[in-house]
């Protein structure tokens, strides 16, 4: 039988996350560092509306778009927080997640052979996508001595006629990054030069330390260019409900529209319900979650440094990114053999684009956390 898988499909590597969480779902007793979800439950008025909506008969389709309110509240939100207004009747959609939002943005704008250019380390996902849409992803490595910032000026090296867009993740995963306000207006002078679209991943918005957060849209002259993802997986806890949006100007949303009206019909309607609810009283949740990560945050990093694997202050998310340099490994022996030493996991930096760091998350318990340190404290004993 001939192989029926496109090419374009088959040539993309299976992700480097999923293959550690295999291993270590088949052992007892592993600290997992490797996930990429809150380990909180979803804050309880939140549920309290899902199940509300179910039990009030809300098991329907919605309108494509999402439902009306959900739509005019985050319209409200962004506005609020951001001062970037989107008309909720034809500039903002409702998604499966940003996973969904990134997929129908990318299918929209993608021609064959056009080019995106993606800052790396990044989100898993944004390479394979751009390639599942026909499109070519351009890698730009960020450095940790820049503070994984992008440069405009290597942005602009990498531009030729079949750029089209630039994929920007700040909070960013896996390095814990936030861009400063003048390295994206930087970003935002070279996008209107060459009349680049850019999509701009703002899921981590609500978990900045110690910063605010810049939505790329806020940028003069930037709404009319943009599609920012966002959603609600993250920042209230709600990874499993799989419900986000995009925002964009009616031209370009209009297309994204399309896409989800012919794959999804509408976000899951219980999950509508329960983010409008997070939208209305989520805030102080929001704000206890990000106080203990915040706590984490300060364990994990000062305890990966007094290991001597050297981390990068993160400013945003729930990642931890050290360079694993001094154990002499490469990322994929050091997470192997952690995980099978000491039965922890953490992801290895290559599965993002850059090798030589391991991923830790910390959206794990405080008291994990300290076991965690401890059992790498006994394994860069080891091999340090
Ligand atoms: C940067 C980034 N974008 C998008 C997603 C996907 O999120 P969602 O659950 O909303 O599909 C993730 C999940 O890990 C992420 O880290």
């Amino acid at each position: 039988m001939r192989d029926f898988i496109a090419r374009r499909v088959a040539d993309v590597p299976p992700s480097g996350i999923r293959r550690f969480f295999d291993i270590a779902a088949t052992m007892d007793d592993v600290i997992s560092l490797g996930i990429g979800e809150p380990d909180f439950v979803t804050p309880d008025p939140i549920l309290a509306s899902g199940i509300k909506s179910l039990q009030l008969g809300e098991t329907h389709y919605t309108s494509n778009s999402g439902i009306l309110e959900l739509r005019q509240a985050l319209s409200s939100h962004l506005d609020r927080l951001y001062g970037v207004s989107y008309n909720p009747e034809s500039e903002l959609l409702i998604t499966v997640g940003v996973s969904e939002a990134l997929y129908l943005a990318l299918t929209a704008i993608i021609d064959p052979g056009d080019e995106v250019i993606v800052p790396t380390p990044c989100f898993v996902s944004y390479q394979p996508e751009v390639v599942f849409a026909g499109g070519t992803p351009i890698a730009l490595r960020t450095q940790v001595e820049d503070s994984f910032q992008v440069s405009a000026q290597a942005v602009a090296d990498l531009i030729t006629p079949r750029t089209k867009a630039l994929l920007i993740g700040y909070p960013n995963n896996p390095t814990g990054a936030v861009m400063t306000r003048d390295r994206l207006a930087e970003l935002a002078q070279l996008a209107e030069q060459h009349d680049l679209l850019v999509i701009s991943d703002e899921i981590y918005d609500r978990l900045v330390y110690d910063h605010q957060h810049v939505c790329f849209a806020a940028l003069p002259g930037m709404r009319e260019r943009t599609i920012t993802l966002g959603g609600f997986s993250k920042d209230y806890a709600m990874t499993g409900w799989r419900i986000g949006y995009a925002a964009a100007p009616e031209a370009v949303l209009g297309g994204l529209r399309k896409v989800h009206q012919y794959t999804i019909m509408s976000a899951p309607t219980v999950s509508q319900f329960a983010a409008l609810e997070a939208l209305k009283s989520g805030e102080e949740h929001v704000q206890r979650m990000l106080a203990e990560y915040d706590r984490r945050r300060r364990l994990i990093v000062d305890g990966l440094n007094e290991l001597g694997l050297t981390t990068f202050e993160p400013h945003g998310a729930f990642y931890a990114f050290p360079s694993i340099e001094t154990s002499g490994m490469d990322d994929e022996q050091f997470a192997d053999r952690l995980l099978q030493e000491e039965k922890v996991a953490v992801v290895p930096g290559n599965a993002f684009g850059a090798g030589g760091f391991v991923r830790c998350s910390y959206a794990t318990d405080y008291e994990q956390i300290e076991e965690a340190l401890e059992r790498m404290m006994r394994f860069m004993q080891r091999h340090g």
